[in-house]
């Protein structure tokens, strides 16, 4: 098993890093390469091991792919299955994503119940309804979901909730369908801006993405094509935040600031000052303590779920007390933990955290939770932490930073990939 050791904390970042393409855009991308059969360019795919699973979802369809570096090649002209594999869906959630295509272009799928992180129940009900209502049939029998019924139809839908993946999946389902489908209220993250981009880059014919209300025309036939991925604005956040918990001068190239407007409105809220240039972001946070504040997370463009974590950790540093609430997810506060054994003092009652801000933290042995952004957070409170910090099952950190302790090298931390015995860890 692997882990990230920290040698030495306290040491401020300093430095400039760019950030990778965004996993969260990528994936449903990667699923739309099903709608039809065609070759397929992408660029700025972040190197991780969801993108790795998702590739091998397409070529258990019957996908070919090449990568090279940040660049792949997916050719879908010889799809010849429609079942995603059991232990692909468990390994992650998103795998879902590809009901919508593969309904849209062979009128079934079968999927089992997704995996991925340990944040919640995270059901697929809304995805099931809303491809319902497009016409599709399903049938549940020992944990596996065959859905079948010809092509989809266009809709009016209206969603419960700004499901990100729901509004993905409806897209997908829709691009292809006979007539007109309207979503409404969508979820609005940028990653569904990027998707219809790359769709309509397809062929399709689709518009609102990015409100709270996208219309889709179905269009027969669609084609391949070539697309540049955005900035992962979640990872452009953690390392705005590994900048302030440092207190040191991070400078991040390839980012898309109005993506993170929320996120940098909290961090100047907390005291750090933030320069947006173009496509750059500065933070300087020297000999800054930060305030604390009052989180509440909320549907894009409200404050990210995916960011709150890595606040966690900036806030035990904090003067005074901050509370965070998590509106999103029914249980997304198992850092909590993990960061106390730092020396942080948080209290979490059910959707709630109260964090009373410390002096310091100490290094410590921590283990990530299943949860990838939940590992970051660990990683940031061992930056600040006082001595070496050792965290441990950063598998699940992988899944969503590309090249995490490289880039953090350059920004002059002392961290070092490392591998821990079974027997040491339960030693
Ligand atoms: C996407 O997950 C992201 N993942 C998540 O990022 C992100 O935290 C989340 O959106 C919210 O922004 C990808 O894009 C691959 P949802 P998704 O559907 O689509 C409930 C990361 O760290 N729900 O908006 O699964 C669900 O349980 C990951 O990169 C239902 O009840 O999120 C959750 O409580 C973590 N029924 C809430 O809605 C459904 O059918 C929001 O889920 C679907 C969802």
């Amino acid at each position: 098993m692997e882990g990230i050791k920290i040698c030495q904390g306290e040491k401020p970042l300093k430095g400039e890093i760019k950030i990778s393409g965004s996993k969260n855009a990528s994936l449903p991308i990667m699923a739309a390469t099903v709608l039809e059969p065609a070759e397929y360019i992408l660029h700025d795919v972040p190197v991780l091991r969801d993108i790795k699973v998702m590739q091998a979802v397409l070529k258990a369809l019957g996908g070919r792919i090449e990568q090279k570096g940040n660049s792949m090649l997916i050719d879908t002209r010889d799809l010849n299955s429609t079942e995603i594999p059991d232990y692909l869906m468990r390994k992650m959630r998103a795998s879902i994503l590809f009901m919508g295509p593969l309904l849209g272009r062979f009128g079934k799928v079968k999927v089992s119940q997704p995996g991925g992180c340990s944040i919640g129940p995270r059901p697929i009900d809304w995805h099931v309804k809303g491809l319902s209502q497009m016409g599709a049939n399903f049938k549940e029998s020992h944990g596996f979901l065959t859905g079948w019924g010809g092509s989809l139809k266009g809709k009016e839908i209206h969603l419960d909730f700004p499901s990100v993946g729901t509004t993905e999946n409806l897209m997908l389902g829709a691009a292809k369908a006979q007539g007109n489908t309207v979503i409404r209220n969508a979820a609005r993250e940028p990653e569904i801006v990027d998707l219809q981009n790359f769709l309509n880059s397809m062929g399709a014919e689709i518009i609102g993405a990015g409100t709270d209300m996208i219309k889709i025309t179905g269009k027969k036939s669609l084609s391949g094509t070539e697309h540049t991925v955005i900035p992962d604005r979640i990872e452009a956040g953690t390392f705005l935040l590994a900048g302030a918990i440092t207190k040191g001068e991070v400078k991040l190239l390839n980012v898309i600031p109005e993506h993170l407007e929320s996120v940098i409105a909290k961090i100047r809220e907390a005291g750090f000052e933030i320069k947006e240039e173009g496509e750059t972001l500065t933070i300087l946070s020297t000999g800054i303590t930060p305030n604390s504040l009052d989180i509440k997370t909320y549907p894009y463009p409200g404050f990210p779920t995916d960011m709150q974590p890595q606040f966690m950790a900036l806030l035990s540093l904090a003067r005074g007390t901050s509370v965070i609430t998590e509106n999103i997810f029914e249980n997304r506060m198992k850092h909590a933990e993990e960061l106390k054994r730092l020396g942080a003092n948080i209290r979490v009652e059910g959707k709630t955290a109260i964090i009373q801000g410390v002096q310091r933290l100490y290094g410590a042995f921590v283990e990530s939770p299943p949860a990838l952004r939940a590992g970051a957070a660990l990683v940031l409170a061992g930056l600040a932490a006082e001595g070496e910090t050792l965290v441990a099952d950063i598998e699940h950190i992988e899944r969503g930073y590309d090249n995490l302790v490289g880039k953090l090298k350059k920004l002059g931390a002392e961290v070092e990939l490392i591998k821990i015995s079974e027997e040491d860890k339960n030693a």
